[in-house]
Order: structure tokens, then sequence, then C-alpha cells
């Protein structure tokens, strides 16, 4: 359990109020460490240093997946303390409870600013209320919130989910045309990441669009891979024996993201069924992290859409013009491209970061 030290700064945004009693816990904070340092001989708080430091509470969904991981050592480089920034970074294990929980706790400490990377859209009505009750700017990253009232938090910064699924089925149509079957029956295995999460539901929504566009386009399965490799090998694994003797054919994997894809792939290696090249299924991700690219590049995975992880600059640069007094937009979209097994190469996958 951390110590909750207020620096000897205050942010732009913050009521007054909550300033002064800020003040007073530095104080105590201050003594009760300055005591200590003459009982144990040794100082716990470098006040100098720290006193101007931006503390800022980062919630963040878990670490489900290489993205996620990715995503979160952008979120504490640029947030750290040559940056300007005390991070407290709570990890919420994929569970919402452990982000109201997180999220209490900084209102508790009277962090600066929260940053919310929230699992899913809804519930999020009360604890952003606490948080503007007690004066802190909420920042939301990544996934969205659907909150009553859009002054529950400050402003949002991630992907545009929905475009990065469109991308996804045009280039399919595209692909689907050039392999001359744009008559075919497609069959479609639909591998879902965490229901209601917004990256799920504009992937989802994305594929579910092309499908009423393209009457020959069907779904025939949709699968819960909660975003992890473990989860979808499992349910892919299950489903793959099930249809083994059926004679049911998938013509195309759409994974809602690489971890997924992986367990989705050893899946079908286990029951020797073909994918990739020009004759296998088509399969289609989420997120074009490095592995995913160097899949891609073998043939095995047709298509990598990206959803680029490193918010932590955009984070950053937000937080300093709030500080700065500025009034940043509500929204702001990323702008994410894709990787296709043909026109990937060995340069791309070398400049990838993560
Ligand atoms: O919200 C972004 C998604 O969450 C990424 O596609 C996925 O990998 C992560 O778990």
């Amino acid at each position: 359990m951390r110590l909750a030290i207020k620096k000897g700064r205050e942010p732009a945004v913050k009521k007054r109020g909550a300033a002064v009693k800020m003040r007073k816990l530095t104080a105590i904070a201050m003594m009760l460490a300055l005591m200590l340092a003459a009982l144990t001989g040794c100082s716990s708080i470098s006040d100098g240093d720290k006193k101007d430091l931006i503390v800022v509470g980062f919630s963040q969904v878990g670490s489900e997946s290489s993205w996620r991981v990715a995503n979160s050592e952008s979120m504490k480089q640029a947030l750290s303390e040559e940056e300007g920034f005390e991070l407290i970074f709570d990890d919420a294990k994929q569970k919402q409870e452990n982000q109201y929980k997180a999220i209490r706790m900084f209102i508790q400490q009277q962090v600066d600013y929260i940053v919310l990377a929230p699992i899913t859209e809804n519930g999020w009505d009360d604890v952003l209320a606490e948080a503007r009750q007690a004066g802190i700017p909420v920042i939301i990253v990544d996934r969205q919130v659907d909150v009553s009232n859009e002054n529950l938090y400050t402003t949002w910064v991630g992907s545009d989910f929905l475009e990065e699924g469109k991308m996804a089925t045009e280039w399919l149509g595209q692909e689907l045309d050039k392999r001359g079957r744009s008559g075919e029956n497609i069959n479609i295995l639909h591998i879902r990441g965490t229901e209601g999460a917004t990256a799920q539901i504009f992937r989802t929504q994305g594929l579910q669009d092309a499908v009423d566009e393209n009457p020959n386009w069907n779904i025939v399965r949709t699968l819960d891979g909660e975003y992890t490799e473990a989860k979808a090998y499992e349910v892919t694994k299950e489903y793959l024996e099930k249809i083994r003797d059926t004679g049911e054919k998938i013509d195309v994997i759409y994974s809602e993201n690489d971890n997924m894809t992986f367990g989705v792939l050893k899946a079908l290696d286990e029951e020797g069924i073909e994918y990739g090249g020009e004759e296998g299924i088509i399969v289609i991700s989420f997120d074009a992290v490095k592995s995913s690219l160097e899949r891609c590049l073998a043939g095995d995975i047709t298509l990598c859409v990206e959803c680029n992880p490193l918010h932590g600059p955009r984070v950053a640069n937000l937080i300093r013009s709030l500080e700065a007094g500025d009034v940043p937009q509500k929204k702001s979209y990323i702008i994410d491209t894709f990787f296709s097994a043909e026109s990937i190469t060995e340069e791309m996958i070398k400049e990838r970061p993560y």
C-alpha cells in the first residue's frame, strides 16, 4: 500500500478546497517521513526532486495481450519521473471491480489526474462522478466509456475500431475478387474479444456490416476468446473437434486480436487444417504486433490490421496541455493501417517497436 503523499504542486483544474486539504496532508506526510528518516537513518522521500511531479493514477485493463503489454510499457515510459510525472500503475487483471477499487484509491490519494483504460464501456457513471466530485480530471485511453454525462471525463484518445473493421472487410472483398471467389459462399469463423469492450463492439460491427452487404458471406460461428491466446485456443479446439467429420468448411477466420489468432492457429495445427498462403483459410488478425507481422511474412496470417498501442506520449501531452490551461478535443482518434501477406517486408517488421 503506498502512502498518500501529495507533491508540492496543484493541478490547474483542481478545486481549491481539495488543494488546501492536500497541502495539509502533504505537511503531515512530510513530517511523518522526516520522523521516520530520523529514526531509521534513511529518507523515503526526496522532496527536493519530487515536489514538482504531476501525480497520475493509471488503471490498466490487465496484461491479456502483447498489445496490452506494449501499451503499459509506453505509459510507464511517458509518465516517468524523468518526464515530470509520478505514475501510480494499477493492473485490474481484466476485472471491472478492480478498476473501481483503483479509481477510489486514486481519489483517496488525491492524485492530480486519473487515467482509465476501461475494460468494457458500461458501468462507469458512479465512480467517474466520484472523481469529478473530488475535482480530479479523468483521461480515458484506448477503449471508451458509455456514460450518461460526457462531462464525467475530460478527454479520450485511442483507435477507431470501426475503421479497423472496415479496413479488414474491404480488404477481404478485394482479396476474394482477386482470387476469383467473389461469387462463392464464404464461411467466416469469428473469434470475438471481450464482450462490451469498444474494440470488440466495433470490430464486430465492421464484420457484421460487411456480412449484411454481402449475402454470400456467412458467420458460421462466433467464439468468445476474451482477447487471450489460451481462451481462443480452448474454444477453437472444442469447435474444430465438433465439426471434424461434418464437412463444415471455414474460408475465413476473423480474429479480433493477435493473441487470440495465435491460439486459433495452434488449434488448426493440431487438427491438421491448412491456413494462410494461396489455398488455406484466409486469416485476418487485429493489432499487428511484431510476432504477428512475422507470421504474416511467413504467410500464416493473411492480413494484420494495425491497432497502435503507444498511447503513453499522447496521454502525457494531453496532461501537459491541461496543465497549460488548454481544453483538448473530447475525442482524439489515431490513424491505423494494415499489412497483408503480400505487402509485408522484413524492414517493416524491423521498424516495429513492439
Ligand atoms: O482495446 C484494444 C485491444 O485490447 C487490443 O486489440 C487487444 O489486443 C487488447 O487486449
